[in-house]
């Protein structure tokens, strides 16, 4: 479900009106669908119903406190990758003991804080880590919960910078000697107890194929480490893609280029009939890490179209978002949907233009070449399915204040974080005397 739709001729979020939006909190604005997120976890919730499962959110999709709120009230579990995300997760109103905490680096100071907490489970990415946990689990007095991650070298056939299956990939550890490791652990390491098995393949993958593959050739695993270790739980980790191209509900308007090209959603339904009947033999716990799928198609960007530019090569539409706001276009050539807020009066007149931002880089840009109806100055548009690593990745590159965060529910609208102001900027910097 997709809440963004257009009503005479507006770009609507749920029953609220998107112009008035921009209008009354000024751009770029990130603009996000409560009934979508809900929606979102509802699905896939209900698809895995036939497992004993635990939905552990990616908090690094989206980790403004809000829709972690939202997501804690759904009984979702949490996905983290830093003390941060843990303090977030917490400050959110999520349950440390329905949190997951992935990632090749984590720091002293992070696992004892975890510890502290009493979160659900390490997921280990190398054996010099699980030692290292050990030695501080022991400084604690305490027993820390480990699953391995397994790196199954499987290929996610996804955009290479998010493909993290394959043996070339700095994540998780060799399948080959995944079950020394943990007999070695059972028997030397008194401070861990060896509770889960965790894979994660990659993100953004369009197709079950990958999936089934690695979930065919762990689930063994699996089951042996349940048999010799007791383990718990298998974590078949995030990974689900969602659309960028033809989200809106309302049908595609006719300037979508590339229309008999859009790509086709991996549903949940899909990807639960593919991997729960083999999941369902285990008889362990399955978790699952969505990110993007659960707030990815949630969240649009909404930008001003500040100036027209016509050069000899080229039309410029010079808007006031640039990659510091989203990064996605220009970190892995993401694709996003454009369309303005204002339904164009002529929507067959496109003409072929390059969006771009004020960033002094040439990277800079939303499309390219992309056939756009016609977009005058203060024209409001917006950049859809940006709720996933959207404003998360944002950054004060060339000193711009971070975006404004909204969260429609219906007619209303709430303010999640507010705009950073140019005070904000300096707030922690210091000339020395
Ligand atoms: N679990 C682990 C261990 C992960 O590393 C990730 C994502 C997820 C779960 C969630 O994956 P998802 O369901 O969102 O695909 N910034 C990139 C995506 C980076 C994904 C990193 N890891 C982008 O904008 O495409």
């Amino acid at each position: 479900m997709h809440s963004f739709h257009y009503q005479n001729d507006r770009l609507f979020c749920e029953q609220t009106d998107l112009i008035s939006a921009a209008e009354e909190h000024g751009t770029p604005l990130y603009v996000y669908s409560k009934a979508t997120v809900t929606d979102h976890f509802s699905r896939l919730d209900s698809a895995l119903a036939q497992l004993d499962h635990m939905v552990c959110y990616a908090v690094k999709a989206n980790s403004n406190l809000a829709i972690l709120n939202l997501l804690a009230k759904q009984g979702s579990g949490f996905d983290i990758v830093s003390g941060g995300e843990l303090f977030r997760v917490i400050a959110g109103g999520g349950d440390p003991a329905m949190c997951t905490f992935a990632g090749v680096g984590k720091t002293e100071d992070e696992i004892t804080y975890a510890l502290q907490q009493g979160i659900y489970s390490f997921n280990v990415e190398s054996e010099a880590e699980l030692h290292y946990i050990n030695e501080i689990a022991k400084k604690q007095g305490k027993i820390a919960p480990v699953a391995l991650r397994v790196n199954p070298n499987v290929d996610a056939k996804t955009h290479k910078y998010i493909s993290t299956g394959k043996s070339e990939n700095k994540f998780g550890v060799d399948f080959d000697v995944i079950e020394e490791i943990y007999a070695t652990a059972a028997q030397q390491l008194a401070h861990v107890k060896l509770v889960g098995l965790q894979m994660h393949i990659g993100s953004q993958l369009t197709s079950v194929g990958p999936f089934i593959e690695a979930v065919n050739k762990v689930a063994p695993l699996a089951a042996k480490l349940k048999k010799h270790h007791g383990i718990e739980f298998f974590s078949v980790g995030g990974g689900i893609g969602i659309i960028y191209q033809g989200a809106l509900d309302s049908g595609n308007p006719s300037w979508w280029e590339n229309k008999d090209e859009l790509a086709t959603p991996l549903t949940v339904a899909a990807y639960a009939g593919a991997i729960v009947p083999a999941l369902r033999e285990l008889g362990l716990k399955i978790i699952v890490e969505p990110g993007r799928y659960m707030v990815g198609n949630a969240g649009l960007l909404i930008t001003k179209v500040l100036f027209e530019k016509r050069g000899q090569a080229k039309t410029f539409k010079v808007v006031d978002a640039g990659m510091n706001d989203l990064i996605r276009p220009a970190l892995y050539q993401g694709y996003h949907d454009i369309i303005p807020l204002r339904k164009p009066a002529d929507e067959a007149a496109t003409e072929a233009v390059d969006i771009v931002g004020p960033i002094c880089e040439t990277g800079d840009f939303f499309c390219q070449d992309r056939p756009m109806p016609a977009l005058a100055e203060g024209d409001f548009i917006a950049l859809l399915s940006s709720g996933a690593y959207g404003f998360v990745m944002a950054s004060n590159y060339n000193s711009r204040p971070l975006p404004a965060e909204v969260l429609v529910d219906g007619e209303k609208l709430h303010v999640i974080r507010e705009r950073q102001t140019l005070e904000d900027l300096i707030a922690h910097e210091k000339i020395p005397l």
